[in-house]
């Protein structure tokens, strides 16, 4: 089983880069599923569904979700229909949509789990018990586990990596948009990354136009965060292979795209 995974996409320059790289990432690799972390694609929050249907023409399967959730109002109308919008699984109850969809994937399976973490980030409940319990769910029908965890803090990621190790396929993590190069298979067999990185503009902070993230860190005056419509782009994503019958990780890869590291078709 292989999934390729694409972090976090931001906005318009974010969706380009996917319709541009997808189809060739999955000509390279193959993927049997492909998993796009969507939470900023509608201009850095939320996603509609134009964009979601977007992203699954240009070849993303599994889309999951992070603390944008609701940010645009639109997903109210879709995400309950949608069999591959996953969200985070520890929102209070009463949340529309899922917090974990078991879809096809080849000849087999596989179970995608959204978490938001707490360390840092507004109130939600206690994601630990929550995708243990998901976890054991999705063990009754497949060995096939990936985990998109959504979390501020490196140290509540590692902390689910190694809650999970054993029990989950792969537990990546999102939402802090720099890629980190920590990715490992941990000893009961389960692949990590603390941060998957995002798919957006490359010039730049964490894909908002740097002159107003600069104008708040340089003055302290409130300033309107925009994604920059033009410009260099990056992709961000890895690359999973698990074991065809224990669902363990046999291999995590980063993948990053931009001027600096060019894609190589073979
Ligand atoms: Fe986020």
């Amino acid at each position: 089983m292989r999934i390729l995974f694409i972090g976090d996409i931001v906005g318009s320059p974010g969706r380009e880069m996917v319709e541009e790289y997808l189809p060739q990432l999955k000509e390279k690799y193959s993927p049997d599923c492909t998993i796009i972390n969507g939470e900023n694609a509608a201009s850095g929050r939320g996603i509609t569904e134009k964009i979601y249907r977007q992203l699954e023409s240009a070849g993303g399967e599994v889309f999951t979700l992070g603390n944008h959730t609701w940010d645009n109002r639109e997903i109210f109308q879709f995400i309950d229909q949608s069999h591959n919008m996953v969200r985070p699984a520890n929102y209070p109850k009463g949340a529309p949509g899922k917090g974990m969809q078991i879809i096809s994937a080849g000849s087999s399976e596989i179970a995608i789990i959204n978490a938001l973490g707490r360390t840092f980030m507004n109130p939600v409940d206690d994601p630990f018990p929550v995708v243990k319990k998901l976890v054991e769910e999705a063990k009754r029908h497949t060995p096939f586990i990936f985990v998109d965890f959504h979390a501020e803090a490196t140290s509540e990621k590692q902390a689910m990596g190694w809650f999970l190790d054993g029990k989950a396929s792969a537990v990546v993590g999102t939402h802090t948009h720099v890629q980190t190069s920590d990715n490992r298979i941990l000893p009961g067999g389960t692949a990590y990354l603390s941060d998957v990185g995002m798919t957006g503009p490359y010039d730049a902070i964490l894909g908002m136009e740097k002159e107003a993230v600069l104008k708040r860190f340089t003055t302290g005056l409130p300033s309107r965060f925009e994604v920059p419509k033009t410009g260099r782009a990056i992709l961000s994503g890895c690359l999973i292979d698990l074991d065809r019958k224990s669902g363990k990780a046999v291999s995590i890869e980063r993948i990053l795209i931009n001027e600096d590291h060019p894609f190589v078709s073979n």
